[in-house]
């Protein structure tokens, strides 16, 4: 079973092909990142036009690099939210084009959901990947974290989950990517935040981490809102200082301080809570997905505290990609769900858990 899963919800045009859910056969991103890192974040306009222009290429060069001919592709999976409206129809028309000229099933992924299943890939064809060495097994916790979404999930088996909490007002990725705005570091903000935090002391600020009234949720803004004043501070002005021009204005150990804190901060905010569900759920196995999940300081901190050993995938699957969509389609294919009409697939830009 092989299946061409298809991405474009955000910023990077994806496409890959996955075997029998566990075997990554190709893996191809193009990214307008570098378009959209002059305005600190993603222009969605810039976004879509992109995915129309690398759409086509980035699918042919999935399926070549998994040496593949359209006659070996069993179907094709597709993002069709959460997202932005502009680039997820650029996938959304491309997969449904290609399922009616190639006579292919097609699924419809929850890219949230599809984060998830880049845990579940175990074996490559492919150079310069470091994979788990087994899929992992239900009860499962993931802990999502990317610059669109914050949430902890219990799945009690494929399609069987529940959404335990998640964020009220900025995910953990926008976070970052805001504070890297602050202290004129470049977007997006997770690695730039994090190579900065490696030179300061994660202890020079104490910054809040929010109660909120649900036990797994979240809320970042607050955070956020912290660092500013504490930048503002630092620089010796009050709050009226405009931010755009505390990045001339702060010595690079002010901002290395202030950016190992602030990771310190957001990093235990959802550790604390993924803890806290481990303890209560007693998980099988606790997976982390989205792009934060990148993050060496998510992955200390979780080594630390959880009793149980975390099998990490490869960096370059934990911020978006087809394979995770292709293999969320795979076990879609597999376990019998049932396939989209590709004549009405229609985007769900707000689509949730
Ligand atoms: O999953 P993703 O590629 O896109 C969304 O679905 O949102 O996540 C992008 C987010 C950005 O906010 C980026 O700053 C963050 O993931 N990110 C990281 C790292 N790499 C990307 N955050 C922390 N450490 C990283 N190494
Ligand atoms: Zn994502």
């Amino acid at each position: 079973m092989k299946i061409l899963g298809i991405e474009s919800s955000c910023d990077e045009t994806a496409a890959a092909v996955v075997e029998n859910g566990k075997r990554l056969l190709s893996n191809v991103v193009a990214t307008s990142m570098d378009l959209h890192a002059q305005y600190g974040g993603v222009v969605p306009e810039i976004a879509a036009r992109s995915h129309i222009e690398s759409i086509v290429p980035v699918i042919k060069q999935a399926v070549e690099q998994a040496k593949c001919t359209w006659k070996d592709i069993d179907g094709i999976a597709v993002t069709y939210g959460a997202g932005l409206g502009g680039s997820l129809l650029v996938g959304v028309l491309t997969a449904r084009s290609l399922a009616i000229t190639e006579k292919k099933p097609l699924y419809a992924i929850n890219h949230v959901e599809g984060h998830v299943y880049a845990n579940f890939l175990t074996e490559t064809t492919l150079p310069d990947y470091v994979l788990p060495a087994q899929q992992p097994t239900f009860p499962l916790l993931a802990l999502i974290v990317s610059g669109g979404h914050s949430q902890l999930v219990l799945f009690r088996n494929h399609f069987d989950y529940t959404l335990l909490g998640q964020t009220h007002d900025d995910a953990i990725g926008e976070a970052f990517d805001k504070v890297a705005k602050i202290l004129g570091l470049p977007y997006p903000g997770g690695p730039s935040v994090g190579k900065k935090a490696l030179e300061g002391d994660p202890h020079t600020f104490t910054f809040p981490k929010a109660k909120m009234p649900g036990k797994y949720d979240f809320s970042f803004s607050g955070l956020k809102t912290a660092v500013l004043r504490a930048a503002q501070n630092a620089t010796g002005h009050d709050h009226t200082l405009p931010s755009k021009e505390l990045p001339a204005l702060l010595n690079e150990a002010q901002k290395a301080n202030i950016a190992a804190s602030f990771q310190r901060t957001a990093i235990e905010t959802v550790v604390d809570k993924a803890v806290l569900a481990y303890e209560e759920f007693s998980p099988a196995s606790v997976v982390i997905a989205g792009g934060v999940a990148a993050s060496p300081e998510l992955r200390r901190q979780l080594s630390e505290r959880l009793p149980l050993g975390i099998a990490y995938t490869d960096p370059k699957l934990c911020t978006d990609n087809g394979a995770m969509i292709a293999t969320l389609g795979c076990f879609k294919a597999q376990l019998g769900q049932p396939a989209a009409d590709p004549y009405s697939l229609d985007i769900k830009p707000n689509l949730s858990m």
